[in-house]
């Protein structure tokens, strides 16, 4: 009996001290997991190639994924969520592979989807309560706190009470995202979460979304290129199903410094100078087309060197000039 304790109280140790490295590493990996997109392809039934051998690294941090309509960023974004499943490729989450252990993705997961669908006509603390409830948080009074405080985050307290079927464009995306961090995910996919918001709706929502991305990994799909400018750090432009960029968004203005020419120019010329230069943007500036160019150097004809944006490499990208 005696020799039977001496055996185990040293092994209990040696168990619980192994357990707490284990949990410390797990915290580490936590803090320090990437999402890591290894040649990722997906083809649907009617033929269309959505991912074209993707390959990303994610770290830490808002990252801003860029493309026009079709170029794969929601297909990319469900397969990363695990509602939908690649050819092939591989995408791991720290340790995780996301493919495969489906499960456990989804313990570290947000997701707002581009579209959500049916809002139903239960108030906003009612619903978050009952999808909190379905995350499992099955203690009353800790769900409540939690409920509480997601709808103080996001600005929501003094509308809990209302129906969700009756929220703004910008409220509904406010509740979004506070159903979005129940039980404070490391990874948050937001597709497209802007659309139809005003500037105020769009900058309280960015707000929320880059106070997340200073803990978290952020993946924020978009086509407003001045969205990504402002928010992200690193970011990917996508088209046609493949990766045309990835990098930091300095970098990406690098790759066109000094290539881009502007000149103002009447809206009938417009099509002659479409012909006849490698035109990647135009706006409309006081009525008028303020057209940017590509080039090497100067073209003649009184372009001036512009100030390049991101939405010039977007173009530039595109239209495949760089
Ligand atoms: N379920 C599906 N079946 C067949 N084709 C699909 C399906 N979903 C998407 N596609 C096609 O795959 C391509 C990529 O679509 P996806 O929705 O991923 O693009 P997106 O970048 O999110 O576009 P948007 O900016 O319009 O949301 C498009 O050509 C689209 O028509
Ligand atoms: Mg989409």
């Amino acid at each position: 009996m005696l020799s039977h304790h001496k055996n185990k109280f040293p092994v209990e140790g040696v168990t619980l001290l192994a357990t707490y490295a284990s949990y410390e590493r797990f915290k580490l990996q936590l803090n320090t997991m990437n999402l890591e997109i290894k040649n990722l392809n997906k083809q649907y039934s009617n033929g269309v190639i959505a991912l074209n051998d993707v390959s990303l690294r994610i770290e830490k941090g808002m990252f801003g994924l860029l493309g026009p309509n079709g170029a794969g960023k929601t297909s990319l974004m469900r397969t990363l969520a695990t509602l939908q499943d690649a050819d092939s490729g591989s995408v791991m989450l720290g340790e995780i592979d996301v493919l495969k252990q489906k499960e456990e993705v989804r313990k570290l997961l947000g997701y707002l989807p581009q579209e959500f669908g049916v809002y139903p006509r239960t108030s906003a603390v009612d619903l978050l309560n009952h999808l909190a409830l379905l995350k499992g948080f099955v203690n009353k009074d800790e769900r409540k706190d939690l409920v509480n405080h997601l709808l103080a985050k996001v600005n929501l307290e003094e509308h809990k009470n209302k129906s969700v079927s009756t929220f703004s464009g910008g409220m509904r995306q406010r509740f979004g995202i506070a159903q979005c961090l129940i039980g404070n995910p490391r990874l948050v996919i937001v597709d497209e979460p802007t659309a139809g918001l005003d500037p105020g709706e769009r900058n309280r929502f960015y707000n929320i979304l880059s106070e997340i991305g200073e803990n978290v990994i952020v993946i924020l799909s978009t086509h407003i290129v001045q969205d990504v400018q402002e928010l992200c750090t690193n970011m990917a432009i996508m088209d046609k199903g493949r990766v045309l960029f990835a990098g930091s968004t300095t970098s990406a203005l690098n790759e066109i410094k000094g290539k881009v020419w502007e000149k103002k120019i009447a809206k009938s010329e417009l099509h002659d100078y479409q012909s006849r230069f490698k035109i990647i943007s135009n706006k409309l500036v006081g009525g008028n087309p303020l057209i940017h160019s590509f080039a090497e150097t100067a073209p003649d004809e009184g372009f001036t060197l512009a100030e390049e944006n991101l939405e010039d490499v977007f173009f530039a990208k595109i239209h495949e000039l760089v």
